[in-house]
């Protein structure tokens, strides 16, 4: 079990916290870099989130600052009765945000790069692919009555709930939420067909980057089929509260920063492929230690895909570092400075206002992924993209500072993680036990200092 770390920690570093904040009853309004969320009580008594994102100052509002037509923030004023085409062009700057660096990025000459990049995608990023004919599909790792024939098929069943038995309730607190990020993949595939120059402009293009989207989402599929009927077949999981999270996130989407730009896009993609292989590895591990080989070999499957997928990102990202090394050490500190925010981060089962924040205090907990994670990520692709070694010739004073701020974060980090430690070590943190839909309501405890 990896050691709790503080709720700083895992507020404002772990990508998987939850970037807003709740008062006593359920309304509030927390602020970060240029991102903020507006979270109000939902008819069907859970949480209602909305992105308004567009400031750049750090601030906590009270919840009678969200009442009434106007919210000001940071000296910007928001009014809802606005109408027609202003009122919506008013709402795409809002959510595109006001600060324009990135929208730079979206100008002809930075674009017109993905069409000379075409020829090199289709050599070096659509074959990492696996077409359908050699994929493993779900069948391939859970009984299938068509090779077992029914009585070969029920004893396989009787099986995977028999071992499914042993598996702690964090684990399978983290196993669903895992699962239920893997399901919400309509919104996580309209996410590249956003990009400008690479999406997919037919919804059948034949272009490389179209194919490499279709492809990659098709994998995709597989991850939140397969870790569902598991978990069905587990017979350890409230399948109604599960199916009814799901419905919720996707009706709810995801935050991300900067989202058409190609440059900012895919260096966000590449750390989440990253971020998912090690929660999916550390997973199979887990299940591995408490018995369970059949979901071992599921989330092992999982994350060998999601590793060729972050191999591919990373490929895109690198091309982009040495063709502009400018543009791309500058997107990369845009996206760190605003932090990686995990795609299932506005996650409602209806029942806990709080349930990414708890999920993600499991996860930390469980050692599923952890803050030492996202630094160590961080860490990574720092290295793979030569970020360090960039010179400053090739650089705007703009880029050198990226690239100083960017390589400087991750010790930044550890010094933050260091001290949590510390201060975990001198004082005992405090426990709070957490009930969870997804599990029936059985508590799980979960230090939340
Ligand atoms: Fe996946
Ligand atoms: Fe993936």
């Amino acid at each position: 079990m990896a050691t709790s770390q503080s709720s700083w920690l895992l507020r404002h570093l772990c990508p998987l916290a939850m970037p807003w904040t709740r008062t006593g009853n359920n309304i509030g309004l927390k602020v970060t870099n240029i991102t903020y969320w507006r979270c109000s009580r939902a008819n069907n008594g859970g949480t209602m989130m909305e992105d308004m994102s567009m400031s750049t100052a750090n601030c906590l509002a009270q919840p009678a600052q969200l009442q009434g037509e106007a919210v000001e923030v940071a000296g910007v004023s928001k009014r809802s009765t606005r109408t027609g085409r202003c009122a919506a062009v008013a709402v795409r700057h809002e959510e595109e945000g006001t600060d324009d660096e990135w929208l730079m990025y979206l100008e002809p000459a930075k674009l017109e790069v993905f069409d000379h990049l075409e020829p090199w995608a289709e050599a070096n990023v659509v074959p990492l692919l696996k077409p359908a004919e050699v994929a493993w599909q779900p069948t391939d790792l859970l009984p299938d009555l068509a090779s077992l024939g029914a009585d070969g098929f029920r004893a396989a069943c009787s099986d995977i709930s028999a071992r499914a038995a042993g598996l702690p309730d964090a684990h399978l607190v983290c196993l669903v939420g895992n699962m239920v990020t893997e399901e919400a993949l309509p919104t996580y595939q309209s996410i590249p067909n956003r990009f400008e120059a690479v999406r997919d402009l037919t919804g059948s293009s034949c272009t490389a980057w179209a194919r490499w989207i279709r492809g990659w989402s098709a994998e995709e599929n597989r991850h939140g089929d397969v870790l569902n009927r598991y978990l069905f077949l587990s017979g350890r999981i409230d399948m109604r509260q599960v199916e009814r999270t799901i419905h919720n996130l996707i009706h709810s989407g995801m935050v991300m920063n900067a989202a058409r730009s190609p440059y900012h896009g895919f260096i966000y993609v590449a750390f989440q492929e990253r971020a998912t292989s090690i929660s999916h590895g550390n997973t199979a591990r887990r299940a591995n230690e408490h018995g369970d080989v059949a979901l071992a070999r599921i989330c092992g499957a999982i994350a060998a895909d999601e590793k060729r997928h972050e191999l591919a990102y990373t490929r895109i990202v690198g091309k982009l570092f040495e063709i502009d090394p400018d543009g791309s050490v500058r997107a990369l500190a845009y996206m760190m400075r605003r932090r990686i925010i995990m795609p299932a981060s506005l996650v409602t089962d209806g029942c806990d206002g709080d349930l990414f924040a708890h999920y993600a205090a499991v996860a930390q907990q469980a050692g599923i992924y952890t803050a030492s994670d996202y630094r160590s990520i961080l860490e990574h692709l720092i290295k793979q993209w030569g970020v360090e070694e960039l010179v400053a010739a090739e650089l705007s004073d703009d880029g050198r500072r990226a690239r100083d701020y960017v390589c400087a974060l991750p010790k930044k980090i550890r010094r933050l993680e260091e001290k949590a430690h510390e201060r975990n070590g001198k004082k005992a943190q405090p426990m709070t036990s957490v009930s969870f839909s997804w599990i029936f309501d059985r508590p799980v405890n979960i230090g939340m200092a």
